[in-house]
This record gives C-alpha cells, sequence and structure tokens, in this order.
C-alpha cells in the first residue's frame, strides 16, 4: 500500500494509469477454423433440423456431468421450462429461488402456474442461502433452485441437505458454471435436473441452445415429452403416445447452434484456464488491497463467466459509486453487474406475475416487496464488474491492480472530493 501512497490517482489530478492504447478484448466468443469446419460439415450434410450432432453434443454433455440422460434444447429458458415441467411442478407450488441471477432461473415456472419464493443470497459464494432457503419453506414448496452465479459453486452440501431434510427437489442452473467443480464434482451433476444455456456469451457457447441432464427416465421422458417431438416417437414407455401432439410447444436445438456448441466445450477447458490465469493474477492484488475476488476454497473450482469483486467500503473507505468514478477517472472499465434483483423487478412489484401465473383473485402469494431481501440488496451494491481480460498481457493486469491500489491509498481525498463534487449527484 505504502507504494500507491506515493502517486496521485487520476481522480484528484494526477496521471491515469491504464494506457488507452492496451485494448481490454471483450471480443467473445473465441471462434476458430474447427468451429467453421463443423458448421460446414452440417451446411453440406443439408440436415438443418435434425442432425445427428444433436444426439453428439446431448453425450458430450453427459460425458462432462456423468447423468445419464442429456436433452438439448433451444435455449436455455425452455431448458429451465423443461426441467420445472418434468419435476411435476404446477399450480400453487412454491419454488425457492435466488433473487440475485438471471431471469430465466425463476420465470418460466410461472408459465406453469407456480410461484417463485425470492431468497436471500449469501455474501461468501453469492449463491441462495441455505438459512434463509430454510426459513422460507412451507407445505406448497416443492422444490430449490441453484445457480452458481457468475461461475462460483454455491453452497450445494448445505442444500442437498436441506432438499433431502424437507423432499425438495434441486433444479441446478449451470448455465455460467461450465467447467466448474464441487469437491471434485462437476456443475451440472447436483440438481435432480440440471440445466446449462449455450447462449452466446456463456463458457460453451452455442449461439442459442440449452442442455437439460437428469439421471431419472421419468424427468427426461417428460422434459421430451414437453416439445421434443421426434424424441417421443422413440420413447419406449407410455408417453410414447404424445408422439403426434407433444405438449404443445417446440424446444429443440438447431443443428448449426449443435455444431458450434460442440466445439466450444471441447475448448471449454483451454479457455477457461486463459480466463482463469489473467484474472487470478489481478485477483491476488486486488485481494491483498482488501478487495474480495471470490476466490476458491478447498472445496471449489470456480470458472468466470464474468469477473465480479465485492468492494465493501469499511475495506475501501470509498462507497462504490466513489470507487467507480476514481476507476473511471483511471481509464478502467467497471461497473455494477448486469443483473438487477427479480423481486424489484416491475413484472413483480407491479403484479403482471398473476397474470402468466393465472392467478385467482385473492390467492396468496409470496413476498415481492422492494425492501425484501435486505442482505442481497447490501452486499449487491458493492458488487463491481471488471473486465475478463481476455488476451490482456500482464502490463494491462497490473495497470488496474494500480488504479485500485493508489484510489484506496488516497481513499480520505478521494471521497472529500466525490461528496464535495457533481459525481455524488
Ligand atoms: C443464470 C442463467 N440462467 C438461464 C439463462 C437462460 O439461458 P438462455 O439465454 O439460453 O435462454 C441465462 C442466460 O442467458 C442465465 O444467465
Amino acid at each position: 500500500m505504502k507504494a500507491y501512497v506515493q502517486t496521485l490517482p487520476a481522480f484528484l489530478g494526477g496521471k491515469p494509469v491504464v494506457d488507452p492504447a492496451l485494448p481490454v478484448s471483450h471480443k467473445w466468443p473465441i471462434l476458430t477454423d474447427a468451429d467453421e469446419q463443423a458448421v460446414l460439415e452440417i451446411l453440406r450434410d443439408g440436415n438443418l433440423s435434425t442432425h445427428p450432432v444433436i444426439h453428439r453434443l446431448e453425450e458430450d454433455y453427459r460425458r462432462l456431468t456423468g447423468r445419464r440422460w442429456a436433452l438439448a434444447h433451444c435455449n436455455g429458458t425452455t431448458a429451465l421450462l423443461a426441467a420445472f415441467f418434468a419435476a411435476g411442478i404446477g399450480p400453487g407450488d412454491e419454488v425457492l429461488v435466488p433473487s440475485a441471477t438471471f431471469w430465466a432461473s425463476a420465470l418460466p415456472m410461472l408459465w406453469l402456474g407456480a410461484l417463485p419464493v425470492f431468497c436471500e443470497s449469501e455474501p461468501e459464494r453469492l449463491g441462495i442461502d441455505p438459512e434463509d432457503v430454510e426459513k422460507k419453506i412451507t407445505p406448497k414448496t416443492r422444490a430449490i433452485v441453484i445457480v452458481h452465479l457468475w461461475g462460483l459453486p454455491c453452497q450445494v452440501d448445505r442444500l442437498r441437505d436441506i432438499a433431502k431434510r424437507h423432499n425438495l427437489l434441486i433444479i441446478e442452473d449451470a448455465s455460467h458454471a461450465h467447467g466448474a467443480a464441487w469437491q471434485g464434482l462437476p456443475a451440472g451433476s447436483f440438481g435432480d435436473i440440471s440445466v446449462f444455456s449455450l447462449q452466446g456469451d456463456k463458457l460453451a457457447p452455442g449461439g442459442e441452445g440449452g442442455v437439460l441432464l437428469c439421471d431419472d427416465d421419468r424427468y427426461f421422458e417428460q422434459a421430451a415429452c414437453l416439445g421434443d417431438i421426434h424424441r417421443i416417437a422413440g420413447l419406449k414407455g407410455p408417453r410414447r403416445r404424445f408422439a403426434a401432439t407433444g405438449f404443445g410447444l417446440k424446444t429443440r436445438i438447431a443443428p448449426l447452434s449443435a455444431a458450434i456448441a460442440r466445439t466450444q466445450l471441447a475448448a471449454l477447458t483451454a479457455n477457461n484456464r486463459t480466463r482463469g490465469e489473467n484474472i487470478r493474477y489481478l485477483a491476488d492484488k486486488l485481494e491483498a488491497l482488501g478487495i474480495d475476488t471470490f476466490p476458491d476454497d478447498g472445496s471449489t473450482r470456480r470458472v468466470y463467466f464474468e469477473f465480479i469483486v465485492r468492494a465493501d467500503p469499511r475495506k475501501t473507505g470509498l462507497p462504490v459509486d466513489a470507487l467507480l468514478a476514481a476507476l473511471h477517472a483511471e481509464g478502467a472499465q467497471a461497473s455494477a453487474p448486469r443483473y438487477p434483483l427479480l423481486h424489484q423487478q416491475p413484472f413483480f412489484t407491479e403484479g403482471h406475475f398473476k397474470t402468466i401465473a393465472r392467478l385467482e383473485d385473492g390467492f396468496p402469494y409470496p413476498d415481492y416487496r422492494r425492501t425484501a431481501l435486505p442482505r442481497t440488496e447490501a452486499v449487491n451494491q458493492e458488487l463491481i464488474r471488471l473486465p475478463l481480460f481476455l488476451g490482456a498481457g500482464r502490463d494491462l493486469l497490473d495497470q488496474y491492480a494500480d488504479a485500485f491500489g493508489r484510489i484506496i491509498a488516497h481513499a480520505p481525498k478521494v471521497l472529500a472530493k466525490w461528496e464535495d463534487s457533481s459525481y455524488n449527484r
């Protein structure tokens, strides 16, 4: 910290530390000849709808997660709808979900008449808080949605224990966590039903796509019934009788997406390593400055869908908005995380969820007040999204560390100027 005291932050008139000539690469996905070849193969084959590449992708995911069944979908949202449907979740059921996640972890269940009950997230791993989960269980509760947010495995052991004791299902949303592990077991192996999104930003993207995974034949068959018409015809059991109609949706992935998803999955380990190496180099330096970078503990192998850090004002001496303003002055890219808390969104606060879930007047519904989750809200306000530093060199990473360091070293003066200035309006 001493070294940092000697250099004035740009916010206080010093020279910005981040060299604008060193671009922060956001280019993702990294598409190579392998992706081109895979797409060309499908085009040359000419089967744009039911190509066997879909089965190969499912086989890849079975191998990745050790699951018995995989069913590819046109996107992760649909795969989550199929997961809720296959689990038999329906009208009046309650499902415990984190509010701090992408909306697709929760909202599809409303189309089945089920209601998300939002829970606090815990500050260590940013996953759904086991303590709050246990408090919110009612006789109507059927399942817990667990999400490995930003690539950080959530508290799988405690959540599984709660599910077991209360006879609840676990729906695992592993959309941010391709390649992550908890106690040596892969993300995607922890839910009664688990789901990955393959959307274009994800760690193993296919453009648009999703994969549902499970071990129980009944879940697989019921998920197929929702909208994978070819698959229904191939079922051995009585559900085969739905082959002419399904249940009114169409959920199959496009082969072109499946082809890209396969080559991207083959590159996952190498790509995760590159992201991880750069980020961990910077994260070590930020930890020394009191910034929580959510590093692995003995039980986790995390991945970085996004690089999110927590800047607790009690440790940095600065409110997050002041820190962000000072980082921007240094030329650094930093912002609030991209997901607003779900329970605070107009879809819930204005009551629109009732129309989708077809709730009768007077049906008691969960607490969707904006103030319902104070602990999650408090932590969320301290989170900062940093670049992924794909392909960045050490010089750029050092500059980001310096930016944080000199700002924090001069926190009282930065704070005084920020409080005094238009930044704070
Ligand atoms: C946590 C999470 N769950 C589900 C989804 C939905 O996936 P898709 O966009 O493929 O529908 C996404 C993102 O896109 C996500 O971030």
